[in-house]
């Protein structure tokens, strides 16, 4: 039964208790392994040798394929190099959706182009069945004049007030930078990048299962939207880390009784379903004010054009 699992966070090896959870019985599954980069973890070594590295991985993902619903998704978050790998073990159990390149720029590696993006994999179970929403992310904004910084080619008057549809290039989520928002954690993830995967493709009470909680970001994110979680880490100090944040988190991420996603106050992530239920949330900054969106309204052809 999946319910002794529910809004847990288990100290263990993630493939001796995932094993353990039935078919086809989670909403989403996000994995964020180490990376093999001999990155400083409190107590996991990340540095195995390349063929164990796989094999370990290949195991761990046939799992996640394994206890995701037919209707459920599966994420994989790496760099390019792993992803490939994962891409083919993949392939032959579930089908591929979108590899999300998640534009954060990362340390040199030598001889190479300096890398400019993770990747997400995302994975449906079954293609037919997945459950997906579109969603928007805000316009990016000059901070103090609040003019939109991109130039859509003279077209501004068709935008969507909030932002265009996310795609599979992201980059408005940045890293945790400053130190007072991070924990003793080498490789934490951001919120909000959860958060934007949730929405996506769960609704409200669904499961969400992370392999490798770390300090809790999945279980947070699913937390504070009203979704279930399940969360696994090797490390009892990341897990005593997370449960402490768990205690302290609100199912709270609401505007006018909508799931979206907020980032320093504001809401920076909404489905599109949802969108003419939390506008009136939502100060349309200068130049596009409600008159405009009204003009787009009624000219939706336009508006479609440009909703990328
Ligand atoms: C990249 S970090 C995950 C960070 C997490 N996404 C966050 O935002 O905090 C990888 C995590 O995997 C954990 N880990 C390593 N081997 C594991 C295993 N066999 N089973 C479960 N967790 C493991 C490490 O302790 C580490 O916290």
């Amino acid at each position: 039964m999946i319910d002794k699992y529910i809004n847990k966070i288990i100290q263990g090896d993630c493939l001796e208790v995932i094993r353990k959870i039935p078919d086809n019985s989670i909403d989403m599954t996000f994995a964020d392994p180490p990376f093999n980069l001999k990155k400083k973890y409190n107590g996991y070594r990340d540095n195995k040798d390349f063929t164990e590295y796989l094999t370990w991985c290949k195991d761990w993902i046939f799992e996640m394929v394994r206890i995701t619903k037919p209707t459920g998704s599966i994420f994989v978050h790496n760099i390019p190099k792993w992803l490939t790998y994962y891409a083919g073990f993949l392939n032959e159990i579930a089908d591929f959706k979108h590899w999300i390149a998640w534009d954060a720029p990362t340390a040199p590696m030598g001889k190479s182009l300096q890398p400019n993006h993770y990747g997400i994999l995302y994975y449906a179970k079954s293609c037919r069945e997945n459950k997906f929403y579109e969603i928007r992310y805000c316009h990016k904004r000059c901070r103090k004049c609040k003019v939109l910084l991109k130039d859509y080619g003279g077209k501004k008057d068709g935008l969507h007030p909030f932002g265009p549809l996310v795609s599979d290039s992201w980059t408005d989520i940045h890293r945790i930078k400053h130190n007072k928002y991070r924990d003793e954690h080498p490789c934490q993830l951001p919120i909000h990048l959860l958060e934007r995967l949730i929405l996506m493709v769960t609704d409200e009470n669904d499961i969400v299962l992370d392999p490798f909680i770390g300090t809790g970001t999945t279980a947070i994110a699913a937390k504070k939207l009203g979704r279930r979680y399940v969360g696994i880490d090797i490390d009892p100090t990341y897990v005593s880390t997370t449960k402490e944040h768990l205690e302290k988190t609100m199912v709270d991420s609401k505007a006018n009784d909508v799931w979206v996603s907020f980032y320093l106050g504001e809401i920076v992530t909404v489905r599109n379903k949802d969108w003419e239920k939390v506008k009136d949330c939502f100060a349309i900054p200068e130049p596009i004010k409600e008159i405009e969106y009204q003009k787009i309204s009624k000219n939706r052809q336009l508006s479609e054009l440009f909703n990328h």
